[in-house]
């Protein structure tokens, strides 16, 4: 087959952040070290996982509960774990937070020029990993306020919209990294024989409607009444398909392409559902919206909330702009 990379210029990560930015200026110098070391991150787990059901010990639970009250897999370790590493030598950032870590985790050497926060869902769809199924990880980076090492990391609690990049690595048949840094959304192919991304489509726009609704309708007793009539509405409407995967970046990056709406919306037990807001719906949200669709909980958007401890969790509507307004619609209107 033909080489495709050979008729386009190669458009590497970095560059890329480079070309959007003013390259010399610090900021832009930083963020696209920043996003280097993320892109680093994504080939270590890529690359465990291409060999997974190969090696002893990547698959598997650790018989560890996270603060989450989930059981942990070696995967999510392992990729934790890669997360800290990358960004121990980078210098650039003073403080993680993570899906898998209770309190965030500070790296005191890199704090007196580290003024980023890298807020991340290590592995997000944990239970595909012993399927050899999609897996993705999302990362945000936010500049951190203050010196003092606060385990509260109270200066998180501002809306999205203060995230200075943010995006997710696809772990499915290749691996691929979608990122924003408010200048629209763009995606990269990991080319696995160079070991870089190579930009594969630049300002991504979603479809303003869909066909695809993506959805655990497992949960259909458990959900609101509105969100069980959104759902018979979409059932007895022609041109609807469903596809939920267990990984919401895979879902998510789907709806991204070709349009529609993924929920995850609150149950009588757990009204704010259960995806964690700093780290999953407030980095998506923010892909989401710079591609031109929209995110919401059902009464605001998504990236004017403000959390009120790290791990919180929101409901999420998220996708193409007349699928979101049409969940919506339900939920305010009852129609
Ligand atoms: P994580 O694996 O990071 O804990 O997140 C899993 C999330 C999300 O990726 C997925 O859409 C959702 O949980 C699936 O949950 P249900 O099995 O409840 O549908
Ligand atoms: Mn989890
Ligand atoms: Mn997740
Ligand atoms: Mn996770």
């Amino acid at each position: 087959g033909s080489d495709r990379t050979l008729d386009r210029d190669c458009t590497t990560l970095s560059r890329h952040v480079l070309q959007q930015l003013q390259s010399f200026s610090p900021e832009a110098q930083d963020l696209s070290a920043l996003m280097n070391r993320i892109a680093l991150a994504g080939k270590l787990v890529a690359r465990r996982l291409s060999h997974a059901g190969l090696m002893e010990g990547v698959l598997g639970f650790t018989g560890e509960v996270n603060v989450q009250g989930e059981s942990v897999k070696k995967m999510d370790v392992y990729a934790n774990d890669v997360f800290i590493s990358v960004f121990k030598q980078s210098g650039l950032v003073c403080r993680l937070a993570s899906e898998e870590m209770e309190k965030p985790y500070y790296i005191p050497e890199n704090c007196p020029i580290g003024r980023y926060t890298l807020l991340y869902d290590p592995i997000d769809g944990s239970s595909n990993t012993d399927n050899n199924l999609s897996l993705g990880s999302i990362f945000s980076i936010r500049k951190q306020e203050g010196d003092d090492v606060d385990e509260t990391a109270s200066d998180l609690f501002t809306p999205g919209r203060n995230q200075i990049a943010a995006g997710y690595i696809l772990y499915g048949p290749s691996t691929m990294l979608v990122y924003t840094i408010g200048k629209g959304v763009h995606s990269f192919t990991l080319d696995p024989s160079l070991g870089e991304f190579i930009l594969t489509q630049e300002n991504i726009k979603i479809p303003d409607k869909g066909s695809v609704y993506s959805v655990n309708e497992g949960n259909f007793w458990q959900w609101d009444e509105s969100i069980r009539e959104y759902v018979r509405y979409v059932h007895r409407t022609e041109g609807y398909s469903a596809r939920y995967s267990g990984a919401m970046v895979s879902d998510i990056h789907r709806v991204l392409l070709q349009g529609g709406v993924f929920l995850y919306p609150g149950t009588r037990e757990k009204p704010e559902g259960k995806l964690r807001l700093l780290y999953e719906t407030a980095p998506l949200a923010f892909v989401i919206e710079q591609a031109g669709g929209r995110a919401t909980t059902g009464h605001m958007e998504i990236l004017d909330v403000v959390a009120k401890k790290l791990h919180q969790r929101t409901p999420l509507i998220i996708g193409s702009k007349q699928d979101v307004a049409k969940v919506e619609s339900f939920i305010q209107n009852g129609h």
